[in-house]
This record gives structure tokens, sequence and C-alpha cells, in this order.
């Protein structure tokens, strides 16, 4: 090229009137204005506007947009009516002396703008076209700079970056493993990390006392707006630390993002909730408390109703009504309410009793069952002539988590989250293990190295009731990171294997290689993993995770733009002793 730039397209302004200066870039727009043709040229850095003279440089008119050019030229300010306040470059232009044409382009099969409305697809597909736009580059930018404040504090806490194996031993963790097959060992494959996990652990046994990692973890599971299959996590394990330590970092870490990239104050160290009143205000174990709407008791009368499915649910062993008032709900039509109870059928609830407390008295599905008691309860529970109040019944957690997706339904159809606010939370005392209903066994809730906060009984016992150095930090109402203070001795570790069903052999199998790490004097440790992607989408105000990944995969799991997954070819799968079916 003749014609390398001096400057960028973002940085000129009336300063620097009368400079001789080359840009380059692609070409946002070109407009023809009687005998002069105008041209806004755009790199990543912003636009600037080009003027030339048709006469005097005719290649000019070849150009279309999207064409990459150099252009040298003299700035000049713009006249007084022709100053442009919404671009940084917008009170100077650029008058060409020369244009060279660095490459053209086919015509892009959407309009680059800011504002296009393109499917997603079609922008997925030609990523490298979509990223030339501003809120694209935006989220690439801000992605950026999160990654560097996260590192820069994390080495200012005195942590250590270690990167861990992409390759490893195959351990599920609670999703599936994506296999990588072994062309030199046939028969074996690699796992990819769905975490770091036990590498981070053995770190603390190698003494590395505070380990951090961003890095890419790997499930295959079902996607969501806040799953990829891919995704990114700050990873970080401490030795010779209780929970509040773990907490005090990542405070530090939390605060200096929303400070320096969304320019938000958050007050540390943040409000704590244990995971059974999180449930129990909130049916969430990730509330969102921009909204003050809370759920109530209702067991108490429940079991005195003559309404049945309330009678009967508290009967069951820890069965409960909970309630939940809506205010001014009294005068809502019925479609919210319909569609309320869909969301509680959706989670698990066999319904949605109502009753719409009316200057005429209850009226809904539970209004004829109403006792003075159970109206003299709802009172104490808040609720006003003019409100509605929701009820689900079941057993607790399942009546909650039905009952605070009614919740959020009523917040965001009332517009009752103050999203003026940052909340940040930490759930704390999780129950260590949860009942698989369908393979009829307990299984661990977070994953199978946290501590038990108390002595775990010999296996077949009741571990219902057992709670662990569990954690999640919540902001707004979503799940961010999630960690624990882990099993340090290799007997207790040993106990919970026994405990989630895994025999000795699968165990020794599966996790030898961690047991016998636990044997060489290993530190009592913690840590935790915050999802980058899902940091970064909160800090974009984006709706899905796609925005936030330079080159992300759709719902079924696909890459549209490199057309991955992909069947290998013949000698491929030869090379593996595999064979497509
Ligand atoms: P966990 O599985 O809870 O814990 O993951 C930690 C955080 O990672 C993010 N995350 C995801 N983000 C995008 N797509 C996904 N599919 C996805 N899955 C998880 C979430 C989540 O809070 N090894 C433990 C951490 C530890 O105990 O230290 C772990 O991975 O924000």
């Amino acid at each position: 090229m003749r014609h390398q730039r001096t400057r960028t397209c973002g940085e000129l302004r009336i300063e620097n009137a009368t400079e001789k200066v080359v840009l380059n870039g692609w070409i946002q727009a070109i407009r023809d204005h009687g005998g002069l043709m105008f041209i806004d040229l755009r790199d990543r850095y912003g636009f600037t506007q080009v003027v030339v003279d048709p006469a005097r440089l005719p290649q000019v008119n070849e150009l279309g947009p999207e064409w990459v050019i150099a252009i040298a030229g003299e700035v000049r300010a713009r006249p007084a009516d022709a100053r442009n306040a919404e671009r940084s470059t917008g009170e100077i232009e650029v008058v060409a002396d020369d244009i060279e044409i660095l490459n053209g382009t086919k015509v892009p099969p959407f309009e680059i703008t800011d504002d296009c409305r393109t499917r997603e697809e079609l922008r997925l597909e030609h990523r490298y076209l979509d990223m030339r736009r501003r809120p694209v580059l935006a989220n690439m930018e801000l992605r950026s700079r999160l990654n560097h404040t996260i590192r820069s504090s994390m080495m200012e806490q005195g942590f250590m970056e270690v990167e861990t194996p992409i390759l490893m031993k195959t351990s599920p963790e609670g999703a599936r493993d994506f296999l990588v097959p072994s062309r030199v060992h046939p028969g074996q494959a690699y796992g990819l990390p769905q975490s770091p996990q036990l590498f981070k652990q053995t770190l603390m046994v190698a003494g590395i006392d505070r380990y951090f990692q961003i890095c890419r973890c790997f499930r295959d599971e079902d996607l969501r707006a806040d799953r990829q299959l891919e995704f990114t996590q700050l990873d970080v394990e401490m030795s010779f630390v209780r929970q509040e330590d773990v907490f005090l970092v990542m405070e530090r870490v939390m605060a200096r993002v929303w400070k320096d990239i969304a320019g938000v104050s958050v007050a540390a160290p943040f409000p704590k909730l244990s995971w059974e009143e999180s449930m129990a205000r909130f049916g969430s174990d990730k509330p969102e408390t921009r909204c003050s709407l809370e759920c109530f008791d209702f067991s108490a009368r429940a079991a005195q109703s003559t309404f049945r499915v309330f009678a009967q649910a508290v009967a069951k062993p820890q069965g409960t009504v909970r309630g939940l008032v809506i205010p001014g709900g009294a005068s809502l039509a019925r479609k919210p309410i319909d569609d309320a109870e869909v969301v509680a059928k959706t989670y698990g609830a066999g319904g949605l009793a109502w009753v719409k407390l009316t200057p005429e008295g209850p009226q809904g599905t539970l209004a004829r069952f109403l006792q003075p008691e159970d109206l003299t309860a709802l009172a104490e529970a808040g609720a006003k002539t003019g409100d509605l109040v929701v009820f689900t019944a079941g057993r607790f957690e399942a009546a909650l988590t039905a009952l605070g997706q009614v919740r959020l339904h009523f917040a965001r159809h009332l517009n009752l989250i103050d999203t003026s606010q940052t909340h940040f939370l930490w759930i704390t005392d999780f129950p260590m293990f949860e009942w698989n209903e369908e393979e009829q066994r307990f299984e661990a809730k977070h994953h199978m190295f946290t501590a038990p906060t108390s002595e775990l009984p010999e296996p077949g016992a009741d571990i219902s009731h057992i709670k662990a150095s569990l954690y999640d930090l919540v902001v707004n109402g979503n799940e961010i990171g999630s960690g624990s203070i882990r099993i340090h001795r290799p007997e207790v570790q040993a106990k919970v294997f026994a405990h989630v069903g895994l025999t000795a052999e699968q165990a020794a199998d599966k996790f030898g290689w961690f047991l016998r790490v636990l044997e060489y004097g290993a530190p009592p440790h913690g840590g935790i993993a915050l999802g980058v992607d899902r940091i970064a989408m909160l800090l974009a105000n984006a709706a899905s995770l796609r925005d936030v990944i330079a080159f992300p995969k759709i719902s079924n799991g696909t890459c549209l733009m490199t057309q991955s997954p992909s069947a290998p070819d013949e000698k491929q799968w030869r090379e593996l002793n595999l064979r497509p079916n």
C-alpha cells in the first residue's frame, strides 16, 4: 500500500485543521452532493467525513459501501452549519488529495448500520461484518476491558495466574463432557474441562496458595440465553482460608469492575442471605432483590383449610403452602393471572390458587374456602383491599421455586423492579446434597469436592439436612458465580463419593489420582468461579451471552460462520480408529 495511516478515523479534532493526514478504513456511506462526494470513513475508532472532488479523483466513482480505502488529504474545519455534534470528529472533515483503493468488496448481505434489524442468524453467519457495527464492537471492547480489569485486580491482590490443561482426564462434573478421541491410544479419549476444579485444588496442594485463571470451560449441555457450550470463567482458589476470605477478594474484584466499566459504585461487603431464607422470602436461590415483594408462609392456615389441595399438601412430609401479595393486583385482568398460573406449572407447581381482595369481598379460585381467620392471616402478611394474593403448594423447594417465578412474572408485568439499583448478594449455607428423583439417589448440589459444615453420617443414612460451605454470588437476580470451601481430607472425600452412590472402584477409576493428591498434605482451601460471559452480558445490558462473545454458537450448538461441527473425513476417522454411524 502506498498510503499507510497516520491517524485513525476517530481522533481528528478542530485543533488538527490544516494538518496533512492519511486515514485507512471502510466506507460506511458515500453521498453525491452535486459535484462533491462525501465519504464517511470508518475504522475501529470512529468515523471521519472525507470530501472528494470527482473531477480531480475520478476513481471515487468506482467506490461503494464497505470498500477498503486509504485517503491522503488535509484536515479542515467544517462550516458551522455542517458540524455534527454526535460524532467526536464532527467539527472537521478531510479534503482528499489522493485515494488508494486497498480492496473492493462483495455486496454485504445486510446493511452495516448500528440499528440494523437483520435477523441474528444472518449477522452471525457474517460475524466479521456484524462486528463492524458499533454496538457489537462496543461489547467486544467492554469484554476486553473486563478481562484486563479482572486480571489487574487479581494480580494486585497477590494471585498467580496458572494455565491448566484443556486435554484432560474425562471426569463429568454435572454436565456431559466433550470428548477428544486419542489417535495414539486407540479406544481412549481426553475430556475437555467443564472447569479446572481438580487442577486448581491440586495447585493448592502444590503450595500455589492464591491461584486464578481466566479460562475456557466446556460443557455439553442444552444451550439457553445464559449458557454456551464453551464459556469463560474467572477461576479462583485460595489456601488456608474461610469463606469470608474468598468473599473479600471477589468483592474487591467486582467493585472494581462495576466502577471501572459501568461507572457504578457498589457497597461492600455484599449482604449475605442463607439459601433457606432466600428461598423462603424470594422463592429463588438467585433472588431479584431489587423488587421488594416477598413470599409468606400460609401453611398453618392451610392445615385447617377446606380447600383440599392446601390441606393435603401440608399433610405431606415437608409440605407447605406459600403465598405472595401482589399490591394493587385485584384490578389485574384475567390474562396476567392465567399467565402466572402457566409459569407456576412450568416450574413444577400443580397450579396457582389466587384470591382478589375487592371492596365487595374476596374473589377468585380460593374465595369460597376462606375463613375469617384466613383473611386475618392474609392481612398479617400485608394484604389489603385492592391486592391479589397467589399461592402455591408442595414441598418447600418446589412450592417456593414456582412461586418465585410467579413473583418475577408479576414484578416484570407491573414494573416493580428498580433497575436503577445494583444489588450484589452472597447466598450461603446451601444444602450439600439434593435428591435426584429419577435416579433415586442423592447428588452433590454443587460438586463432590465441597466440604460439609458438619460431620457426615455413614453412607446410607439420611443426608438431606447436611449443609455445605457453599456459596453463590448473585447480582440483580443472576447467578454470576459459585464456589465452596473444599474437602481437604481424603477420608471425607471418599465418604462423599460413597454418599452420592459411587462405588470405591468407580471413585478410584475416576478420581483415584486426585484422592492420591489429597494424601500428600493438602492444605485447607476454597475458591470460586465467576462466569465472565454472564458478567459481560450484564455490564453490556445484553439479552444473551451471544451478544458478548466474538464468535458464539446458536442454540443448537452450531457456529454459523464456520459451519461447525462438521463431518471429519474418512482418513481422520480411520486415524482415530472410529467410524461414523
Ligand atoms: P459452576 O458450575 O457453578 O461452578 O460455574 C461457575 C459459574 O460459571 C458460569 N457458567 C456458565 N456460563 C455460561 N455458560 C455455561 N454453560 C455456564 N455454566 C456455568 C456461571 C456460574 O456461576 N468449578 C466450580 C466453581 C468452584 O467451585 O470454584 C464451577 O465451575 O456464572
